[in-house]
Parts: C-alpha cells; sequence; structure tokens
C-alpha cells in the first residue's frame, strides 16, 4: 500500500487526477471505476479541465460505479446517477453506453448483479478504481462484517452511514436504508485502486485501514492486500497515522523512475 501525504485536498486530488489521467492516456479504452461522495469531486473538476484544456479523451473509456440506492430513480437529485452526471459525466465525452450505474429500481436485483459482475468482467475488468472511504471503514457500502470476498449484492445500510449521507437528502428518515454495492471481492480484482480520503473525520478509518489489523470490521482494510493500492490523503485525514513520517520520507525519496512525474 502505497499511502502519499498531501498538504491539503486541492494537492492531493490533482494528484490523484494525474493518476487517473496517465492510465487513460496509456490505455485509451481503459475501464474506470468511479466512487461518489464529496471526496473525488475536485479529482473530477480537474479530470474536467483536462478534458477541456488539455484534450484528455474519454471517447473509448469505459466505466462502472461503485453503487447506487435501492429504490431511488436515477433522476432523483440524491442518487448516484444524478450526482455522477452533474459532477462528471456531463462535461466528458463517454459514450453513454459504456457508462455503468446500478439500478436502483432493478426489479430483480440479484439478476442484476449477476449482470453488473458480467458487465465488468466482459469490459476486460477495471484497470483503476477510485475510492472514497466511510467513517466505519466502508468501501463502496461494504459495512463493517461485510464478506472481504463480496461480490455485487444488495446490503443494508449502518444508522452512522445513513447519518453521513443525511445532508445529500431532506433529512435522514429520507437516506434509503438499502443499496447495491461492488462487493469487496469485486473493487479487489481492479488493476489499480486509488483511495482518496480527507478531513478528520477521516482520521481513525484511515488509521485502522493502513495500520490496523486485516478484518471485516474495517473492509477497507483488505487494500493491504492488493497488489497496487495508493492512498492519497490530506494532513488531517493522516493525523492518527503511527507511521506517517515514514510514509512521507518515502514518498519524498522515491527512486526517479518510480516518482509520479506529470
Ligand atoms: C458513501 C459512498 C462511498 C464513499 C463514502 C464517503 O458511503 N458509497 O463510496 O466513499 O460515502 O463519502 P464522502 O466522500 O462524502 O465522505
Amino acid at each position: 500500500m502505497e499511502v502519499i501525504i498531501q498538504p491539503d485536498i486541492k494537492t492531493a486530488s490533482v494528484l490523484g487526477a494525474h493518476i487517473v489521467a496517465r492510465v487513460v492516456k496509456r490505455k485509451p479504452d481503459a475501464v474506470l471505476g468511479l466512487a461518489t461522495g464529496n471526496t473525488p469531486l475536485l479529482l473530477y473538476s480537474e479530470l474536467i479541465r483536462f478534458h477541456k484544456e488539455e484534450n484528455l479523451d474519454f471517447e473509448y473509456i469505459t466505466t462502472f460505479n461503485l453503487d447506487e440506492y435501492v429504490g431511488l430513480a436515477p433522476s432523483h437529485p440524491a442518487s448516484y446517477n444524478s450526482f455522477m452526471w452533474k459532477n462528471l459525466f456531463i462535461d466528458l465525452n463517454i459514450p453513454r453506453h459504456r457508462i455503468h450505474i446500478p439500478d436502483g429500481l432493478s426489479p430483480d436485483i440479484p439478476a442484476f448483479c449477476r449482470q453488473y459482475e458480467g458487465a465488468i468482467k466482459a469490459a476486460g475488468g477495471i484497470d483503476l478504481q477510485i475510492l472514497g472511504i466511510g467513517t466505519d471503514g466502508h468501501i463502496g457500502f461494504n459495512e463493517p462484517s461485510s464478506s472481504l470476498s463480496s461480490r455485487t449484492r444488495i446490503k443494508t445500510l449502518t444508522m452512522q452511514t445513513r447519518k453521513d449521507n443525511a445532508p445529500f437528502f431532506e433529512d435522514e428518515e429520507h437516506v434509503p436504508q438499502h443499496v447495491i454495492t461492488m462487493g469487496v471481492g469485486t473493487i479487489m480484482e481492479s488493476r489499480i485502486c486509488l483511495m482518496l480520503a480527507f478531513g478528520a473525520k477521516k482520521a481513525d478509518a484511515v488509521a485502522r485501514m493502513v495500520e490496523g489489523p486485516i478484518t471485516a470490521s474495517v473492509p477497507a482494510s483488505i487494500l493491504q492486500m492488493h497488489q497496487h493500492a495508493i492512498v492519497i490523503t490530506d494532513e488531517e485525514a493522516a493525523s492518527k497515522l503511527e507511521r506517517a513520517d515514514y510514509y512521507r520520507w518515502v514518498y519524498d525519496n522515491k527512486p526517479y523512475w518510480q516518482k509520479y512525474s506529470f
């Protein structure tokens, strides 16, 4: 796991966007796994800037989103479908038929989940998966106690996650109880996992993910087993990492051929 501590959210997001852009440039038909929430917003606006100002082309890119609320129509303002169109897709040139977001209104959720897994496989697997982390250590919507080898399926949200996500809804009562999420096992098959975590309220989850034991109680901790996981934090989210100085030292002293040069 590579831990990169950046001074602030902007610098961290720009670095994350460069890593995504590098994958897109090297493989113009790459498959990207996308996340929602506040965390990737600046990374997404930077990708839009690369597209508009530096001709970064997304025409052959395929995307799969991590998750969606069950029972919300794509047009619902708090759906992840709406979020993605508003904050990313509207400004990029990804063809609509290559954009995949779980269908929260599917009448047969298990069948839909199998089909979603099949579509990821048929696309050749995910080259780079963007991730955020929940305050309880979830990735996607894989709440604590999720099987670390789980596949796309329905999950029930914890009270904490419903509280955390309430600002996107009228109030907590309106946050759906159920979601469809890629599984931890699905996420782990991505060739690169790029996790972003910002702010003091993520500091505990980040410390448990990076330095705690691998446990289903902190689903993100399984990223310790991933061959290419990059975690980019701001100073606040890194504030409870015991080995923060070592991670900084490693990043500052990377061999020149291993550095991110943009
Ligand atoms: C939701 C999403 C996650 C996201 C998490 C953190 O639960 N399903 O993919 O990482 O929230 O959200 P935020 O980035 O707003 O802190």
